[in-house]
C-alpha cells in the first residue's frame, strides 16, 4: 500500500480527521515530564487546525492490559497540549460513536477532541476490525503522525486503514525520511549500539553490516557477546537466550570484523566501588555498569571520521554518577561529528534523555521520537503501520 503526506491532501476544510499521534510520554504525579513527543507532533495538529478540519487525537499511554486505569490515562497529556495550543480541547473518556459524532456535527471547524487511552480497548491491541470500524465510523479521514507505533499490529495504526482514506502526517513523513538516509549512507556509517534486548537489537546490526564501517557495542548488550565467548559477566545484566541472535555475528568462534566490544568496562564491585577494568578481569561479584575511558576513546577515533553515524541505546547505567561517563561522552562525540561533518541520528528514549544532558540536541540532525520502531525500521523488518509514502 501507498499513502500521500497529507500536504498532498486538498480538502481538509470540514473534514473530520482521525490523527493517530504517538503521545507515550513519561508522567509523574499526573504531570508530563518530558514533552518531547508532544512537541514533535504539533506540527501536524497545527496544520490540520490552519486547513479548517476537526481534529480528533487518538493515541495510547503505556501498556494497560484489563481496560480503565487512572495511572494510564491520557487526561494529563490532553491538559499538557491544551495549555501548549492555547486552545480547548475537549477530552472523549469512552469511545460511543453516536455520542461522538454529535459532538462532532454541531462542533465548529478547527474543535480538537482527544479520545481516551486507546489502549484501554481490547480491538486496539488486537487490531481488530470492529474497534476500527467504530474509531472510522466518526471520521471522515485518518492520519497516521505516529510512526513510533508503527511497528505495532495494531487497530489504530493497522486496521484503520481500510477504513478510512489514509494519510501520512508531517512528523511520520520526515521520521522517515531521516531515517531512510541511513539505509542509503554516506560513508563511513558508524553505528553505535548499546542498551539491552538483543532480539530487538540484532536486526539491525546484520542489516547494516555490510553498509557499516564499524558497529560500537556498549551497554547490557555487550554482556551478551561476552557471556557467549564463556568470558565472566559477574552479576550483569543479560538476555538469556541470546545465543541464538550473537551466535549469527561469530565466525569460527572469532567475532564479525567490523564489530568492536568494549575494551575495558566500568564495574561495581562488591563493596560498592566503582572500579575500571578489562573485560577478562571482571569477578563474579563484579556488575557492569559502563564502557570505560579506553573504550570512549577508541570508539570516538571511529566516530569523528564517520559520515554517517547512527546511535541507539546507552552505554551504561547513566542515571548513576559513577557510570554516566560512557554514554555522555559518545552523546557529546555524537552531537559535535553531526550537523555538517556527519548525517547524526539518535534514537531511543534513554538514548535521547542521555543527549539531553549533554544540551546539545541542537546539533543532531535527526532526534527520533521513536526507539522499537526505529530499530524495526532500520532492521528493515515489516511495519504494520507503515506504508510508502508518496511526499
Ligand atoms: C514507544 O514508546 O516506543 C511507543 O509509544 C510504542 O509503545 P509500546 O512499546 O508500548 O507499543
Amino acid at each position: 500500500m501507498r499513502i500521500k503526506s497529507i500536504n498532498n491532501c486538498k480538502q481538509l476544510k470540514g473534514k473530520r480527521v482521525l490523527l493517530r499521534v504517538d503521545f507515550n510520554v513519561p508522567l509523574k504525579n499526573g504531570r508530563v515530564v518530558d514533552d518531547y513527543r508532544i512537541v514533535s507532533g504539533l506540527g501536524t495538529i497545527k496544520y490540520l487546525l490552519g486547513k479548517g478540519a476537526k481534529v480528533i487525537i487518538a493515541a495510547h499511554l503505556g501498556e494497560p492490559k484489563n481496560g480503565y486505569e487512572e495511572t494510564f490515562s491520557l487526561k494529563p497529556v490532553a491538559a499538557y497540549l491544551q495549555k501548549l495550543l492555547k486552545t480547548k480541547i475537549r477530552f472523549i473518556s469512552e469511545i460511543d460513536s453516536k455520542k461522538i459524532t454529535k459532538i462532532l456535527d454541531s462542533a465548529p471547524d478547527g474543535e480538537i477532541i482527544f479520545l481516551e487511552n486507546l489502549r484501554f480497548n481490547k480491538g486496539e491491541l488486537s487490531d481488530d476490525d470492529i474497534f476500527a470500524k467504530q474509531l472510522a465510523s466518526f471520521s471522515d479521514l485518518y492520519v497516521n503522525d505516529a510512526f513510533s507505533v508503527c511497528h505495532r499490529k495494531q487497530a489504530s495504526v493497522s486496521a484503520i486503514k481500510k477504513y478510512l482514506p489514509s494519510y501520512a502526517g508531517l512528523l511520520l513523513t520526515e521520521e522517515v525520511k531521516a531515517l531512510a538516509k541511513v539505509l542509503k549512507p554516506k560513508k563511513p556509517l558508524v553505528v553505535i549500539i548499546g542498551g539491552a534486548k538483543i532480539s530487538t537489537k540484532a536486526p539491525l546490526i546484520s542489516k547494516l553490516y555490510s553498509e557499516a564501517s564499524e558497529i560500537l557495542i556498549g551497554g547490557a548488550l555487550a554482556n551478551n557477546f561476552w557471556k557467549f565467548q564463556n568470558i565472566n559477566i559477574g552479576k550483569s545484566l543479560y538476555d538469556k537466550g541470546s545465543e541464538i541472535d550473537i551466535k549469527k555475528f561469530f565466525k569460527r568462534g572469532k567475532l564479525a570484523p567490523k564489530i568492536f566490544l568494549p575494551i575495558d568496562v566500568v564495574v561495581e564491585t562488591k563493596d560498592g566501588r566503582a572500579v575500571c577494568k578489562k573485560p577478562m578481569d571482571v569477578l563474579s561479584s563484579d556488575t557492569i555498569y559502563d564502557i570505560g575511558p579506553e573504550t570512549i576513546s577508541l570508539y570516538a577515533s571511529f566516530i569523528k571520521k564517520a559520515k554517517t553515524l547512527v546511535w541507539n541505546g546507552p552505554m551504561g547505567k547513566f542515571e548513576e554518577n559513577s557510570f554516566k561517563h560512557g554514554t555522555l561522552n559518545i552523546a557529546s562525540l555524537v552531537a559535535s561529528r553531526s550537523r555538517g561533518l556527519a548525517y547524526g541520528l539518535i534514537g531511543g528514549g534513554e538514548t535521547v534523555n542521555a543527549l539531553k544532558i549533554t544540551k546539545m540536541e541542537e546539533y543532531v540532525d535527526w532526534v527520533s521520537t521513536a526507539g522499537g520502531a526505529m530499530l524495526t525500521f532500520l532492521g528493515g523488518e515489516k511495519m504494520p503501520g507503515l506504508d510508502k509514502i508518496i511526499y
